[in-house]
């Protein structure tokens, strides 16, 4: 068995660009027989720059439904919040006096992101170790991320090594698996979507919201009965990532063609949307509805997880002498 573990920003409701560059390749991994994976709401990172305490939880149930409703097996797996797991915590404080303070100031993420934030606080000065912690409290082989967190691996391994090297084998040394064949998804106005930029189709909103989204699609102003380019089309490139190849295949002509108008493209799409995640949109609301359900789905996962923390944990502590 190869453990997998991942963690998952609450950021609130995935859109597109997360169920293709992130849920569903993620799900997929664990999908093998040979795998087990591990995967949570960094719900304490999440303290970094969200305050509000409603919205932290509206988010975690709301990224704890759609990963259920895209598929992700729980029963076989492990799915769990970060902060429920405390053990996490006080390994990160152990973890903090084996990191060199120059390993954090010098990161990348922290320099980009103190430059650009007004609230600085020490919690993104050490993110990089809560995130060693998440790893490390359980064996983790194996750890899928998009390339922005290359870095905070590559610390991982560094903090774990050196420990490692003043008291004897401890932790395991995980790799990251940086998916390069994940594609940036574009959002409706061809920038990556990205929450930040305001630009993304939410496939779990409401149907009238979803289909303003989709209608915001930015286009170049051809008529209706002008030859279009699909290449260098929103609507278009959108579409194709989700459609069969048939459905792309034709659409590409009708484009070529002309008489055929944006507003038809974006409304082929809306209709693909719902017709492709009806049963996950179906879920993902009863889920939303039945939080008690969510909650216990939750608990179950955090039980096992507590199970592996624990017994890392006092491995940590012996060799600490505590
Ligand atoms: N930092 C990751 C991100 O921004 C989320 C995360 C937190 C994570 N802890 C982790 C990812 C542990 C992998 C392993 O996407």
């Amino acid at each position: 068995m190869t453990r997998i573990l991942t963690g998952i920003q609450s950021s609130g409701k995935p859109h597109l660009g997360n169920i293709l560059g992130a849920i569903k390749p993620s799900i997929e991994l664990s999908k093998n027989s040979k795998n087990e994976s591990l995967f949570f709401i960094a719900d304490l990172h999440s303290l970094i720059n969200i305050k509000d305490s409603k919205l932290r939880k509206e988010n975690t149930l709301a990224v704890a439904a759609s990963w259920i409703a895209m598929g992700f097996d729980h029963d076989k797996n492990y799915f769990y919040r970060q902060s429920k797991i405390k053990e996490v915590c006080e390994l990160a404080w152990y973890l903090n006096c084996f990191t060199p303070y120059p390993m954090l100031s010098n990161s990348h993420s922290f320099k980009d992101k103190s430059d650009n934030l007004s609230d600085v606080n020490s919690g993104l000065f050490t993110y990089p170790v809560l995130m060693a912690a998440d790893i490390l409290l359980y064996d983790s082989e194996i750890v899928p991320v998009g390339k922005d967190q290359k870095q905070h691996l590559e610390i991982t391994r560094d903090i774990a090594k050196s420990f490692n090297h003043n008291y004897g084998e401890t932790f395991i040394i995980p790799e990251s698996k940086i998916d390069k064949k994940v594609q940036t998804i574009p959002g409706t106005d061809g920038r990556k979507m990205s929450k930040t930029y305001e630009n993304t189709i939410d496939v779990f909103a409401d149907e009238k919201y979803l289909k303003k989204q989709i209608m915001s699609i930015v286009t170049d102003s051809k008529g209706l009965d002008d030859k279009k380019n699909p290449d260098t089309c929103n609507v278009f490139n959108i579409f194709k990532l989700i459609a069969s190849e048939v459905e792309v295949k034709e659409m590409k002509k009708k484009y070529n063609e002309g008489g055929y108008g944006y507003g038809h493209a974006k409304n082929h799409l809306l209709t693909l949307i719902l017709e492709l995640y009806r049963d996950e949109r179906k879920l993902y609301s009863e889920l939303l509805n039945n939080q008690d359900h969510l909650y216990e789905i939750l608990e179950k996962g955090e039980k096992k997880a507590k199970v592996i923390a624990g017994e890392v944990l006092d491995r940590v502590k012996n060799k600490l002498g505590y």
